[in-house]
């Protein structure tokens, strides 16, 4: 939550910082500031709403001088968001100011302790205290910025990346991170440097970066370069500098109106990146070195734990299915949430798969901590390069979906979902569960789902008309049985979070105890009805929404005849097996949700109250 960005060098930092904060606005967007010194003065402006009302009062007010600056762009944890608790916050000599990502939680008695030493506060917010700290600190031991810095950080309670700036001290920034991002771009000539909460900002600048560590701060000079120290002892890490992957046209929309659009066409390619090396058809082999290296950890668990949050959590509960179905193996899914303050029952002999997009989601970081703690091993299902819950766990295994930007999951999910049908298959061959000929097969069709999502990519004006009748609807709900269970969750969760349409995802079958009594005329009910699996299961719950009244929208196997004869409308989807079915049902749920968000005019790559990454608990 909350996205940083900061320069120093000898170019405006002005552009540098506004254009970093747009790219940045996935990780929250109810305000946003920048201060700027220009050699004399430090000129904070900031401002509720987005990055574009900040940019507004630039044209009209403020300054845009000055080759070092810091900008905020905000999802507001302390204090509501308004202009004043809008970030940068300025210390009470207002020498000092500071930007910050994550929750201090003792704020209150330093708050405490720091007004009874005479200090002030204009705002509501953790970060005026950890200024006002900072100042208080380096006054009273008579410190410089970094070492104030470090010590001040010592007496916190929580989780931040910082950058702050001594307008006594122009030519460095201090930065530093517990629990929150935080990447240093190495400019190209000696003295520029680049801070932001992920590498996006400066990637036309430079490819050269240092992510700091948890518990780690850098005092980055302009004379000086970059200095890594640890925040408990001051000791001196060396610095390590990564040569950047990404590049600028993954994180642009290319011709799409909204990232998300733009993610969920990205999917084939994002599937085929995804087993790329690791699905061998021709070999018949499956090859992931975390699962391989661990092969008797996986094969000797007890039973599999998933922890996740949200469309994650939704991925696990597919992956639950899939690996009881293949690999015969005992699982449950949980939300990292709940799971975390459960004091569960878990030891050495579990095995715990953390499924992340971003990799830095608090809650299922702290459930990684609590199950290594018990002695599990901890397996990571990641998009992010280099994340935190990349690095929390002990193997894992990355989906290469390429950056995800809208804050709906779309690609996230149906390469998680990839990511553990290949660990799914992997065990079941190596456990004797299924057959080396029906494994053949598997592999065959994983390797035609790119192509079948394709195809499935193309009823999207079809579904555009659908969403202009329904997109009024005050309620929604979503069926599915068996494997497309967790897809009927996932689709009420992107209408939901997108449109801000109640949604309800139910298991086909449960609808009778009790969600039937909603249904009347004015109802939207999304079926997914495949055909393998459940068929004429669902075709009867089918039949009873439609003696209710309800409108049926049937997502169907290619060809099928008996639904259409029920459904109100239907969307088709190539066939497949069973097992596999997610990753085409997904597709025509996500296209749903996102038409009927634009036919009501909603933000849909930044949803209200929203943000990409959900760095607090
Ligand atoms: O980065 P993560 O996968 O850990 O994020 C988990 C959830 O916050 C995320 O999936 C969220 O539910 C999405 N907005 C859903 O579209």
């Amino acid at each position: 939550m909350c996205g940083i960005v900061g320069y120093i060098g000898h170019r405006d930092a002005y552009p540098i910082i506004i254009e970093g904060l747009k790219r940045l606005e996935y990780r929250g967007y109810d305000s946003a500031g920048i201060a700027l010194y220009n050699g004399k003065t430090l000129h904070v402006s900031k401002t509720k709403g987005k990055v574009s009302d900040l940019e507004a009062r630039f044209e009209t007010k403020a300054s845009k001088h000055g080759t070092v600056g810091i900008g905020h762009t905000r999802w507001a944890t302390h204090g509501v968001p308004n202009d004043i608790n809008s970030h940068p916050h300025t210390s009470n000599s207002g020498d000092l100011v500071i930007i910050h990502n994550g929750i201090i939680e003792n704020y209150e008695s330093l708050k405490q302790e720091l007004t009874a030493r005479g200090y002030t506060f204009k705002s509501d917010t953790d970060t005026e205290v950890l200024v006002n700290l900072i100042e208080d600190v380096k006054l009273q031991e008579n410190v410089k910025l970094g070492q104030a810095v470090q010590i001040a950080l010592n007496q916190v309670i929580g989780a931040y990346a910082i950058a702050v700036f001594d307008k006594n001290k122009p030519e460095e920034v201090v930065v530093a991170r517990l629990g929150s991002p935080l990447a240093i771009g190495i400019g190209e000539k000696d003295n520029e440097f680049f801070i932001a909460s992920d590498a996006s900002p400066f990637l036309e600048y430079t490819k050269d970066a240092v992510y700091l560590e948890d518990e780690e701060m850098a005092i980055i000079s302009r004379k000086k370069g970059v200095k890594v120290r640890k925040i408990k002892d001051d000791s001196l890490v060396p610095t390590y500098v990564q040569k950047l992957q990404l590049n600028l046209e993954q994180i642009e929309k290319g011709g799409y109106e909204h990232f998300m659009l733009k993610e969920i066409h990205e999917q084939p390619k994002a599937i085929r990146d995804t087993y790329r090396g690791r699905l061998l058809r021709n070999e018949a082999i499956i090859k992931m070195a975390g699962v391989e290296d661990n092969m008797k950890k996986f094969l000797n668990a007890n039973r599999f734990i998933i922890v996740a949050c949200g469309t994650s959590w939704h991925a696990g509960l597919v992956a639950e299915y899939i690996f009881e179905d293949l690999a015969r193996i005992p699982v449950e899914v949980e939300y990292a949430s709940e799971f975390r303050y459960r004091n569960p029952v878990i030891n050495e002999n579990d095995v715990v798969i953390a499924i992340s997009q971003s990799g830095e989601t608090a809650d299922t970081l702290a459930a990684i901590k609590l199950a290594k703690s018990k002695g599990a091993f901890v397996f990571g299902v990641c998009n992010v390069v280099g994340s935190s819950i990349a690095r929390e766990t002990n193997a894992g295994a990355y989906t290469h979906a390429g950056p995800e930007i809208g804050v709906a999951s779309t690609k996230a999910f149906t390469t998680q979902i990839t990511v553990l049908t290949l660990m799914a298959l992997r065990l079941a061959r190596a456990k004797g569960t299924i057959s080396s000929s029906d494994f053949r097969k598997y592999l065959l069709e994983l390797e035609m789902i790119p192509n079948k999502i394709e195809k499935s990519l193309e009823s999207d004006a079809h579904i555009k008309i659908i969403s202009d009748i329904y997109k009024d609807s005050n309620n929604c709900l979503y069926l599915g049985r068996g494997f497309n269970f967790p897809v009927a969750l996932e689709g009420a969760l992107k209408l939901k979070e997108i449109s801000y349409i109640h949604a309800e995802g139910y298991p086909a079958a449960e609808m009778k105890h009790g969600p039937i009594a909603l249904i009347d005329e004015n109802m939207p009910i999304i079926v997914i009805a495949t055909k393998k699996g459940h068929y004429e299961k669902v075709v009867s719950n089918i039949q009873e929404i439609k003696s209710r009244k309800g409108k049926i929208i049937g997502i169907v196997t290619e060809g099928d005849q008996q639904v259409k004869t029920l459904a109100d409308h239907v969307i088709e989807v190539p066939e497949t097996l069973e097992f596999l079915t997610p990753l085409l049902t997904t597709i025509p749920l996500q296209l749903l949700s996102y038409h009927m968000a634009v036919l009501l005019d909603k933000n849909v790559d930044q949803p209200r109250n929203l943000a990409k990454s959900v760095t607090v608990e």
